[in-house]
């Protein structure tokens, strides 16, 4: 007999298996239990009839509740409708016999469920979303490894800010203050021209006030940062990073994604690539037509990128932002001095902004002028002026956020359910 995962149950149809984990869901009817059973992997329904088990096992099956903990050992069938597996069970050995789960079979409000995420993370859609965000993670790192690009990491302590000053997290350090990494991307440039191609993988933490579907306050984002190349170079790597990551989701997450009820076809149009390009300024002009009131100056709120985005079966690219609302390192292209070189990726379907990025400037009398003006203090940011002295070339980086993709690609309606346990406004705890 094989001890095997649920992952792996269907190479073992008609053998006899040990399973490790707990039970999340029971009926039974006096002659025949039907245990709804999980492993972290995935799930099966158990079945043990009264007739063909022992007195002691059938007693011990009554004696399970719901998150009971327990190692079984079964014959695997194939369900006799659906394209699942089942398993006749032969042996069940009880390691805990959980007390009365607090989360039940009805309808829970969000509050409840997050006051406890530590066990609502085992319910099976849960699950499946922490699944899926493992493959994400794991389908970039593959991309960036095969391109070349060195993993690295940058500092959660720091004595800048890199995204504006309006929403970090100051914190004591020893006698001074510093805030905590709204982004690495400063020294992701350092480390470009140290090792050429990098990308980090870091924690990012900001204050923002707002209470939306896609904000949290700490958050995850991959940050590629590519030595000598302009926003071409930077938009055909992230186009070929989401034609890798949907090809290798459809592959790998179907069974998560049709638990989680996720119509796959704006993946499947990712994984062909040919994501539009649309300028802001042309960007702004199609919202106006479709009733937004925004203006030429202005960002693109979340209702502005939900209804553009509605527009496309694929994910896009909005370039070219006003300046005055963009940080200051971004490069203005040749007589545009008003826009810079940037571009936001945004989710197709209403989901909006996942990716945002820009070219650096690399001339160090602009940049010297740059920081000056954004009123920030020239010490703390000699370092970075270095980079500008020494070897300074055109560079181009982006910031994928983890959260916002896995939200897109498992069509979850909001951003708590992307992380194991969300920091958000009114949120620390557990
Ligand atoms: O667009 P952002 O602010 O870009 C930067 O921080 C650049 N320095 C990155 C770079 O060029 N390397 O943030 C990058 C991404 C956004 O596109 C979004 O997906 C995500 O991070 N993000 C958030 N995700 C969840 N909650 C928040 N509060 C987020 N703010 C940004």
């Amino acid at each position: 007999m094989k001890t095997t995962t649920l992952s792996h149950i269907a190479k073992f149809e008609g053998q006899h298996v040990q399973l490790k984990g707990w039970v999340f869901n029971m009926r039974s009817s006096g002659k025949i239990a039907f245990l709804q059973f999980r492993d972290g992997s995935g799930t099966i329904q158990v079945i043990a009839e009264k007739k063909s088990v022992s007195d002691e096992l059938w007693a011990d099956v009554q004696k399970l509740t719901i998150e009971s903990a327990v190692i079984i050992d079964g014959t695997v069938t194939k369900h006799p409708k659906k394209d699942e597996y089942e398993l006749q069970l032969k042996a069940l050995e009880i390691v805990n016999i959980a007390q009365e789960y607090p989360i039940g079979k009805k309808d829970h409000g969000p509050d409840f469920l997050l006051d406890k995420r530590h066990l609502w993370i085992r319910s099976p859609t849960q699950a499946a979303i922490l699944r899926v965000r493992s493959e994400i993670l794991f389908a970039f790192h593959e991309f960036y490894q095969k391109e070349g690009f060195f993993l690295t990491h940058t500092p959660t302590f720091t004595p800048n800010s890199c995204e504006g000053t309006s929403d970090l997290f100051e914190v004591e350090y020893f006698d001074r203050k510093v805030y905590l990494s709204q982004n690495g991307q400063l020294y992701l440039e350092a480390l470009a021209a140290a090792l050429g191609k990098v990308y980090d993988l870091n924690p990012n933490f900001r204050a923002e006030k707002s209470k939306t579907r896609r904000h949290l306050t700490e958050f995850w984002t991959i940050n590629p940062e590519i030595a000598f190349a302009g926003l071409e170079e930077g938009l055909r790597y992230q186009e070929e990073t989401y034609k890798f990551l949907a090809t290798r989701i459809l592959e790998r997450c179907a069974k998560d994604l049709a638990l989680l009820e996720r119509d796959t076809t704006t993946l499947a149009n990712t994984a062909r690539g040919d994501f539009p390009r649309l300028t802001h300024a042309e960007a702004v002009a199609k919202l106006q037509k479709l009733g937004s009131k925004i203006g030429p100056k202005d960002d693109l709120g979340a209702e502005d990128e939900a209804i553009l985005t509605k527009q496309y079966d694929r994910p896009i690219f909005v370039t070219n932002y006003p300046k005055a609302i963009k940080p200051f390192y971004m490069p203005s292209p040749e007589g545009q001095p008003d826009v810079v070189i940037n571009a936001d990726m945004l989710a197709p379907e209403g989901y909006g902004e996942i990716v945002g990025g820009g070219a650096r400037v690399s001339d160090y009398a602009t940049m010297h002028e740059r920081i000056k003006k954004a009123g920030l203090s020239l010490d703390d940011f000699d370092w970075y002026l270095d980079l500008r002295r020494f070897g300074s070339v055109p560079h181009y980086g982006y910031g994928i956020g983890i959260e916002r993709t896995v939200r897109w690609i498992t069509g979850i309606h909001h951003i708590r359910e992307t992380i194991p346990f969300p920091r958000m406004l009114n949120r620390v705890n557990p």
